[in-house]
């Protein structure tokens, strides 16, 4: 049961929009245990042990490594068809929850299916199905991304966009970038995502987080990106955030992360506040809830409190997201009717 008091409550009441969360850093620490007991997963056996492992602590460095390093530990679980079914399942329930009305989750099909080397194809089919069911269940509408990473083979993520295309008419809404953008370029993937795009797929790409302003231009005009995962480095080049703004570019901001993974230097450098004065598209986004330990109402109560948003500005964010989504036309604009309604917005 919640309580009436805790200020939460206030951010949990907002209905929300959500377009950047990571399945891969979604999973319940009570869950991981589980499968570590189940399978055999050899990790620490404490709860404090394992969450050092697969969770941002307090003394860690912040650091986009320490960050991606959490990764690479989440990665054993994927044990199991089944698992990947509780986990998608629970990430759906974990949004719903917290009063998310529309999650578009992505995952990593390279990711899920390493472990054990099952099939790009039977994860896809997993992920896209257990989605689907828990959409009905939790009564929350979900889309779907495949994420590729920047340090992984181009070989790979074209088997992966292929894959996305046929699963387009079953929810799968688009293709992102992600992973390691300090120290890997996008030019590998350029024709990947091309093709992509020319099967209908819609484009999002992680750029201006770990890299500078020059990743955001490069990821709308040579990925075709028409949203930004994070973009919290755009601003320091007029010229690309006019770029954005002149192609109505929606950014996917994450604070909590941007802060973890050392992209400011500390959270009221945070410039989300001056993406909106400037005018951008902005949605406000978890990244990975649990290994950042935090929710959608945590980061809009961070916005309002920490950064000084104020509340109708948070509610155009979330409106924002709905706009900005990767939805058919029809479904977005009843998501944008219902939300506005909701939100009290016209
Ligand atoms: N994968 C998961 N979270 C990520 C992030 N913040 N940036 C790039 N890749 C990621
Ligand atoms: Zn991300």
């Amino acid at each position: 049961m919640t309580d009436d008091t805790t200020p939460l409550n206030k951010y949990l009441a907002i209905p929300k929009a959500e377009l950047h969360r990571h399945l891969e850093g979604s999973l319940r620490l009570s869950t991981m245990l589980d499968i570590a007991r189940k399978h055999g997963v050899t990790v620490p056996v404490s709860m404090m042990n394992l969450s050092g492992l697969v969770q941002v602590q307090d003394k860690d460095p912040l650091t986009f490594t320490n960050f991606l390093e959490k990764f690479k530990t989440l990665r054993l679980f994927y044990k199991s068809p089944d698992v990947i079914h509780r986990v998608t399942r629970e990430a759906v329930e974990d949004a719903a929850k917290d009063n998310v009305r529309y999650l578009e989750l992505r995952f990593t099909p390279v990711a899920l299916s390493r472990a054990e080397g099952f099939p790009l194809h039977d994860v896809m089919d997993w992920v896209v199905a257990s989605a689907g069911e828990a959409a009905k269940e939790f009564n929350i509408k979900v889309g779907l991304i495949a994420s590729v990473n920047r340090h992984e083979s181009p070989e790979l993520a074209e088997q992966v966009a292929w894959l996305a295309a046929e699963h387009r008419t079953r929810g799968l809404l688009g293709l992102d970038l992600a992973g390691n953008e300090a120290e890997f370029k996008t030019q590998p993937f350029h024709e990947v995502f091309k093709e992509a795009k020319e099967s209908g797929l819609r484009i999002t790409i992680h750029a201006g987080e770990w890299g500078p302003a020059e990743n955001v231009r490069d990821a709308i005009e040579n990925l075709g990106a028409e949203r930004i995962g994070h973009g919290a480095r755009a601003l320091e080049d007029e010229t690309v955030a006019a770029l954005a703004k002149e192609r109505g570019v929606a950014f996917e901001v994450c604070v909590t992360s941007n802060v973890q993974s050392g992209v400011v230097r500390a959270l009221e450098e945070h410039p989300l506040s001056k993406m909106i004065e400037k005018g951008l598209k902005v949605t406000i986004n978890t990244d990975d809830p649990s290994v950042s330990r935090i929710t959608l109402s945590n980061e809009f109560q961070l916005a309002r409190e920490k950064l000084n948003i104020p509340m109708d500005v948070l509610k155009k964010c979330a409106l924002t997201a709905a706009e900005a989504s990767f939805l058919p036309d029809g479904e977005k604009a009843e998501l944008v009717g219902m939300l506005k309604r909701e939100l009290n917005l016209q």
